[in-house]
């Protein structure tokens, strides 16, 4: 990540600080790609108001423009000026913000977000992070930031700046490096539109959490929905490059192991290559490790890897739900 190099290829990378902020607001403002630390992964921001800036955006990730973007902003009285909740949405909020919980809400007419960062839909997914440089740049900036997860569409979240650069060299203009991200999966997101609050998509905020604070279970998306209430939902969404075997008992010779937990399977050395996700068994720390632990296996050059089994409770729920669209074959839906 050597300066001069990088910005050869036209992407600069800025240490977090004061000079990166400033220069990250400047860009924004003028259109520009931006990507950013935030707790769950990093983010490729964009001006939200900015039509052009969101064209751009999707250009860059290579991703279906049909595809809905999270408006992030500094607060929640930011969020309320684009968005009407309701009791339940104010209860979340109040809970879990600023943090790793995106509430799709109704907008609001004059909430000056680009058409196409809406996907032509009268929701809008709004989220506050809790990453202090994030929360810097959403400050200074003053308006707000579209961010999908700053890598190839298709491809695994990145949650260094590093992962950022080597999906996206040259296609954007600016990475805020700020360490590794801690939560390391993508916010949890809860949809209030009026009726009982619905579980689009497990992430960062456990479910149990989020129905502890509501008082109730959430409600699952309607099944047969035509529009997919989270449209980026696809399954083969976190695809790395090799095959996926998920719950393995034993790796089989040559394959990558990732493992979970401090028993390991009894083959373990017949492993190409192993990372544990979290050799104290702890969700936490498996979910911070998910994305770089896939990259790495990834790279190795493994045809295949095999996933040990990962309890579902708590963070468990996203861990497996990545790992289940990571499995997919590409292309599919579901
Ligand atoms: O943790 C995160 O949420 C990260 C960081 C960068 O903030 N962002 C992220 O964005 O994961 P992205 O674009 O990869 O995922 C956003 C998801 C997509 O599945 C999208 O379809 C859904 O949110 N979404 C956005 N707007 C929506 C809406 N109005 N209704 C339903 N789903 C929506
Ligand atoms: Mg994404």
């Amino acid at each position: 990540m050597e300066g001069g190099m990088t910005a050869e290829l036209g992407t600069r990378v800025m240490q977090a600080g004061a000079a990166a902020t400033a220069e990250a607001v400047r860009c924004l403002g003028a259109g520009g790609l931006v990507a950013f630390a935030t707790e769950t992964v990093y983010g490729l921001g964009a001006d939200a108001g900015n039509g052009e800036a969101v064209a751009r955006l999707y250009a860059a990730k290579g991703r279906p423009a049909f595809n809905p973007l999270i408006a992030h902003v500094a607060d929640a009285a930011a969020a309320r000026r684009l968005a009407r909740f309701d009791a339940a949405a104010e209860r979340l909020a109040a809970a879990f913000w600023p943090g790793p919980l995106t509430l799709v809400l109704p907008k609001r007419e004059d909430c000056g977000l680009a058409d196409l960062a809406l996907a032509g839909l009268d929701s809008v997914a709004v989220r506050v992070p809790a990453h202090p440089a994030a929360r810097e740049l959403l400050a200074a900036f003053g308006k707000p930031v579209v961010a999908p997860s700053a890598n190839r569409s298709g491809h695994v979240s990145p949650t260094s700046a590093a992962h950022v650069l080597a999906d996206l060299r040259g296609r954007i203009d600016l990475i805020v490096d700020a360490g590794a991200s801690a939560v390391g999966v993508e916010s949890s997101i809860v949809a209030c539109l009026g009726g009982a609050p619905i579980w689009l998509r497990p992430g960062g905020v456990a479910r149990a959490a989020i129905e502890r604070v509501l008082g109730h279970p959430l409600a699952a998306p309607p099944a047969d929905n035509d529009a997919p209430l989270a449209p980026g939902m696809l399954a083969s969404h976190y695809a790395p490059k090799a095959r996926l075997r998920l719950d393995a008992e034993n790796p089989r010779a040559g394959e990558a192991l990732l493992a979970f937990g401090p028993a390991l399977p009894k083959d373990a050395s017949r492993a190409a290559v192993m990372l544990n996700l979290s050799s104290r068994g702890d969700l936490v720390e498996a979910a911070a490790n998910l994305f770089s632990h896939l990259r790495a296996l990834d790279a190795s050059g493994a045809a295949s890897i095999a996933v040990m089994k990962v309890p579902h409770e708590g963070l468990g729920e996203a861990i497996n739900d990545r790992l289940a669209r990571a499995a997919a074959p590409r292309g599919s839906t579901r």
